[in-house]
């Protein structure tokens, strides 16, 4: 099945009004051919998303209730009021520093899709599971527990597999593993929304760079990345872009 590339930034707790300007680069050179995003800190969501109707801009995190005493979370409304259209849920940097299980991914998902928002649920395994032989058992049982029952248009929801050892440490995973993880994957996808877990798509994310990209991209099942560091400025993302563009 024919998925379009998605390439999205998570620009993690970087960013101040400072950065507006290269947001514009970015939204400014995406182009087309593929679809790009660029998922801000809370803070620069509507400034950004006011400059660049016309570019995804999301978020990083989203609660699951529709509103309460749940001091320093965004709902989805809040999300959407503000003008993102997208965002992410499961990041590992969440699900090990603020402990978030799986069940609270999912119910961040479900909670996201129903009000309107794309969704970027990510999963990943420790350098401790690799090790061990298990990353693929692992990832696929935390997918499994953390995406939601149902996801209406497929295209609206993305799965990013993120091995936690190869964020930020210039480290990848082979070419073969990327691609056993990403089979093993639409596998699951598969078995959970049969033919529209076909058309979900499947991002890389750890350390992907313009020097890597191209060959990340030319992986069966990899439709895209989500990148962190490189996101940061337009001369390091627009390549990736560009790379994505062209496989
Ligand atoms: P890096 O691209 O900096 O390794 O970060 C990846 C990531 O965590 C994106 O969500």
């Amino acid at each position: 099945m024919a998925r379009r590339m998605l390439v999205a930034g998570n620009w993690k707790m970087h960013g101040t009004a400072a950065d507006l300007d290269a947001i514009g680069e970015i939204a400014m050179g995406a182009g087309d051919g593929c679809d790009v995003a660029l998922c801000l800190p809370a803070t620069l969501i509507e400034r950004a998303a006011r400059r660049h109707a016309d570019f995804a801009i999301g978020g990083q995190d989203v609660h699951q209730a529709d509103k309460g005493a749940h001091t320093g979370c965004i709902s989805a409304a809040m999300l959407l009021d503000a003008g993102a259209t997208l965002t992410i849920v499961g990041h590992s940097e969440r699900r090990q520093a603020q402990g978030e299980s799986d069940a609270d991914v999912r119910g961040k998902a479900e909670a996201a899709l129903a009000a309107g928002l794309d969704v970027i649920l990510c999963v990943g395994e420790s350098d401790a599971i690799r090790e061990a032989g298990q990353a693929v058992s692992t990832v696929s049982a935390q997918l499994d527990a953390s995406i939601p029952g149902s996801i209406g248009d497929p295209t609206d929801f993305s799965i990013a597999y993120e091995p936690i050892w190869a964020i930020g440490t210039g480290k990848i995973p082979s070419i073969d593993d990327i691609h056993e993880m990403h089979a093993a994957l639409r596998g699951r996808l598969i078995a959970a929304y049969g033919e529209a877990g076909g058309a979900v798509r499947i991002l890389y994310g750890g350390s992907v760079k313009a020097s890597n990209a191209a060959e990340i991209f030319s992986v069966d099942d990899v439709d895209g990345a989500l990148v962190g560091g490189a996101s940061l400025k337009a001369a390091d993302f627009l390549p990736i872009v560009e790379a994505a563009r062209k496989s």
